[in-house]
């Protein structure tokens, strides 16, 4: 099947915007920046190569009123990468606040995100990928029993933060169920963050469909997009086997209620079972707006849900909110 890289909401989006705090560069901007005037107009502020000074702009946009910055979408993979190296250094950075790396992780996911929408993957931005779930390895296992400093952004969109979500604790699940060798949780991230990657692409029939009668929406069958993704990632040798299975079982529940397969819980890849919990109560999470504990609350009152995932990875997701300290016997390396 031949897929559109890119979907309809998405072309028209000219710039990209991000929070001065979570701009993470200390010496010269990589890309132009733009703040919005009063008049609502967008004015280059910043020249690429030019020294930011991270309190003046934050005073700038505060004073505009309008606390992002903006700069063009054919920057936005100039961004990632740069944003990538920057989380490679200070993701394990003791001196830097848990809140503050958790807000790069966030934002650097978000934009990554609307540059698969808008351009669909190629194999450097695969790299890019697998080279931000190294980084945010480093995150886990150093912060893994403070995951309850997790904060849900209000004007965060939904979307965004629910990938963000979905990675961070499929990760700290895997860590705290005693998987937490290096490439186990990678593949665990990286599966995490291309879970709904079928959800972003167009197949080509449906967007000539789409091109012949324009007063219609295109209405791809939500569950179809694990299958959708799972072939997006067959074009790209760089994805592990592992990352499809959990892309493509990401929706599977163990009694055997999930899509697409309606795999049971013997049958389905115990990585992407990781994922499928983290995806459900991430869900809960992002949709309401609610504290991660709040969120677990309400998830476990859903005694139907409960029973579609394993107890252990349950478990480990109580632990986790605990914060618990692991200890060497069950296969922390603190
Ligand atoms: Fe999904
Ligand atoms: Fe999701």
């Amino acid at each position: 099947m031949n897929f559109i890289g890119k979907r309809m909401a998405a072309e028209s989006m000219t710039y990209f915007k991000l929070k001065p705090q979570e701009f993470g560069f200390k010496k010269k901007t990589p890309i132009n920046l733009y703040l919005k005037k009063a008049d609502g107009k967008l004015e280059l502020t910043y020249k690429k190569g030019s020294v930011v000074d991270i309190t003046e702009l934050t005073n700038q946009t505060t004073q505009e009123a309008v606390p992002y910055l903006y700069s063009k979408a054919n920057e936005r993979i100039i961004y990632i990468r740069q944003a990538s190296y920057f989380l490679e250094e200070n993701l394990h950075q003791r001196k830097l606040s848990v809140e503050k790396k958790f807000s790069y992780v966030r934002s650097l996911i978000s934009i990554l995100i609307q540059e698969i929408k808008a351009n669909g993957l190629d194999a450097s931005l695969v790299r890019d990928i697998s080279y931000i779930s190294t980084s945010i390895y480093g995150l886990i296992n150093t912060h893994y029993n403070e995951m309850n400093k997790i904060t849900i952004s209000p004007q965060a969109e939904t979307e965004f933060e629910d990938v963000f979500l979905v990675t961070i604790l499929s990760g700290a699940i895997c860590k705290y169920m005693g998987w937490d060798n290096q490439r186990t949780i990678e593949t665990v991230l990286m599966g995490a963050i291309l879970h709904d990657i079928g959800k972003y692409y167009v197949p080509e029939h449906l967007l000539e469909q789409y091109q012949g009668n324009t007063s219609q929406t295109i209405d791809l069958d939500v569950k179809k997009h694990p299958r959708l993704g799972a072939d997006i990632l067959d074009e790209f040798s760089e994805v592990s086997e592992a990352v499809k299975q959990i892309v493509l079982q990401h929706h599977e529940c163990n009694d055997g209620s999930g899509y697409p397969m309606g795999l049971n819980a013997f049958k389905i890849y115990p990585l992407a079972k990781i994922v499928a919990f983290a995806n459900e109560y991430s869900e809960v999470v992002s949709d309401q707006r609610v504290k991660l504990k709040d969120g677990f609350k309400l998830f476990l009152q859903n005694k139907e849900t409960v029973f579609k995932y394993d107890s252990s990875t349950i478990k480990a997701m109580v632990k986790c909110l605990k914060g618990e300290v692991l200890n060497k016997a069950t296969g922390s390396n603190l």
